[in-house]
């Protein structure tokens, strides 16, 4: 039952909130387009949700690319005919998790072998862990403790993306049962 939460799961953020921030980002992103030639990169798996909303809010057509940063083979990263679509482009990296910022550093690293113009940083969700940000975040939904977060695309072992709110577990979890 993927759409349903565990009983020891709490909701971090509904899908109300969600909803509401996704709608702004949206707004905030289209406005700093405006004169602009974008691109949407959807970052695998994670970012598909966040990615299909922002899709929705939007008042223009955004084309839309998805990359799979954790592909083994660096050529198939995106395909190719989605390669072509980032020439000259201003790509906005979405995805819904950034942690200490490796993962979204080494797909800006790969994407910019395609030559686009500019490359922008989407964020849900950014945990606040360490002051070190090899990254900058252009455009951010949540700061979130750094605690495991599952739905709304983020999963724990593939179960819960289905959840449309942001939940974590309540702090007694996976602590070893005490014996009478
Ligand atoms: P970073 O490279 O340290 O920024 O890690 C970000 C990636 O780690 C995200 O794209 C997620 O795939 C994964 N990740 C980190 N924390 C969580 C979590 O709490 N839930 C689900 N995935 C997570
Ligand atoms: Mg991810």
């Amino acid at each position: 039952m993927s759409h349903w939460p565990e009983s020891d799961m709490i909701v971090l953020i509904d899908a109300h909130h969600l909803g509401l921030r996704v709608k702004e980002l949206a707004a905030q992103i289209e406005a700093d387009m405006v004169e602009l030639n974008p691109v949407l990169v959807v970052v695998l798996k994670g970012g598909f949700l966040f990615g299909a909303d922002l899709i929705k809010a939007f008042q223009r057509p955004f084309p839309v690319v998805f990359a799979a940063p954790r592909s083994q083979r660096e050529d198939l990263l995106i395909t190719p005919e989605d390669e072509a679509l980032l020439h000259g482009r201003d790509v906005i990296m979405v995805d819904n998790l950034m942690d200490a910022g490796g993962s979204l550093l080494r797909l800006r690293d790969r994407l910019q072998r395609f030559h686009p113009a500019s490359i922008r940083v989407a964020v849900l969700l950014h945990k606040t862990v360490s002051n070190a940000e090899p990254l900058r975040v252009n455009y951010l939904g949540f700061e979130v403790p750094d605690v495991r977060v599952v739905g709304y695309g983020l999963d724990e072992d593939q179960r819960y993306r289905g959840l449309e709110s942001i939940y974590t577990w309540l702090p007694s979890h996976r602590l070893p049962k005490e014996h009478p």
